[in-house]
């Protein structure tokens, strides 16, 4: 089959062009550049560089590729930057998908894979998210995720596309250093940016009804993630009008605090955080239940919160190769290793 991944040259989406590619199917990467970069699609993949809201390009790739599926991972991703922007989240990530819908299902492309996430979910106030846990977005961003479930699911059942909304959790790693996520947006590239200038890392609130008050979170790592597409798209091409909503996470809650002292231990850069105000909206636990993602797909993460920090930290030491360097406030210079 040939899948058309939008997003493919992003950091999430190169993983799954390559896990797809590395699971023998062809891939066409559909992507504006506003943060993908080029280099991240591998030799021989075609490139587009396009809109999803650019219908017409839409129309010519899917049918000049012979594309048989589609994985919609193209969308704005700050939940930040939602609050201040809204209508360009809604604009970007609900009118990109709808106008993308009309082209799948006039192109009679009988599969999409659509990336969600766990911010549908908001506040949940139990200690495993299922997919049956009410959504509740706390964000636009959020918002725009949930609501382009809705459209995905609604053209599902009015055409009988073959559908699966992925909801990811905390994603962190890279499966090569050049793969790396290069935006300082997440808790673990906001800690390594923090320890390389030498600066404490930030922990947002420590009064949180938690063990040690820190937030809990589900982190899963990037080719875990990826893995989970594979076997979507697998999923969705054998059996026609499937209707999938899956977590993807790995069911194991870590805590700010905890991620800290691992990265502290992985760099080398051991310092004591500041503790300062909570960030306002910010959940004090979201961690998956994986049971459906595992009875849905076969599917399991193989990678721990130590191959993610490693790797992710491969990745930032090719970017920021001072970082290697003992930093002015280490409390253990001498421990400094690169993975
Ligand atoms: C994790 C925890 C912070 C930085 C967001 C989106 C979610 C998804 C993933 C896209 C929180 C704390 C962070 C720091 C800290 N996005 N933190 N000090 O907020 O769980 O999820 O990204 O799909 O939809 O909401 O991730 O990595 O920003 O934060 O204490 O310097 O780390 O408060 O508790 P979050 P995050």
């Amino acid at each position: 089959m040939t899948w058309m991944i939008t997003g493919g040259a992003g950091y999430i989406g190169a993983h799954v062009v390559r896990a797809m590619t590395g699971a023998g199917e062809r891939a066409v990467v559909y992507d504006d550049l506003s943060t993908g970069l080029a280099e991240r699609v591998p030799d021989g993949v075609p490139l587009v560089v396009g809109s999803t809201l650019d219908a017409e390009l839409l129309d010519r790739t899917l049918l000049g590729h012979d594309v048989t599926g589609v994985v919609h991972l193209a969308a704005k991703k700050q939940v930040g930057e939602s609050a201040a922007r809204p209508l360009h989240y809604y604009r970007e990530n609900v009118e990109g998908l709808r106008v993308l819908l009309d082209a799948v299902t006039a192109a009679g492309v009988p599969s999409l894979v659509f990336s969600s996430s766990a911010a549908v979910y908001g506040m949940p106030d139990v200690e495993l998210v299922t997919e049956e846990t009410p959504c509740a977005p706390m964000s636009p961003y959020g918002e725009t995720k949930l609501a382009g479930e809705w459209l995905v699911r609604a053209t599902g059942r009015a055409t009988g596309l073959s559908t699966a909304c992925l909801r990811y959790f905390n994603v962190a790693g890279a499966a090569a250093p050049q793969l790396a996520d290069v935006g300082v947006f997440n808790l673990v590239p906001m800690v390594f940016e923090r320890l390389t200038r030498g600066a404490p890392p930030r922990v947002f609130g420590d009064d949180y009804p938690t063990p040690d008050g820190t937030c809990v979170r589900d982190y899963i790592h990037v080719s875990d993630l990826a893995e989970a597409h594979v076997a979507a798209a697998r999923a969705l091409a054998a059996a026609a009008g499937r209707d999938l909503t899956l977590n993807i996470g790995r069911g194991e809650g870590v805590s700010v605090r905890e991620m800290i002292d691992r990265i502290g231990a992985v760099t080398g850069h051991r310092r004591a955080p500041d503790v300062t105000a909570r960030r306002p909206g910010d959940p004090a636990r979201v961690v998956a239940s994986a049971d459906r993602a595992a009875a849905a797909l076969g599917w399991k993460a193989r990678h721990d919160v130590h191959d993610m920090i490693t790797s992710a930290w491969a990745g930032w030491l090719r970017l920021h190769p001072e970082a290697a360097a003992p930093g002015p406030g280490d409390s253990s210079p001498g421990a400094l290793t690169a993975p």
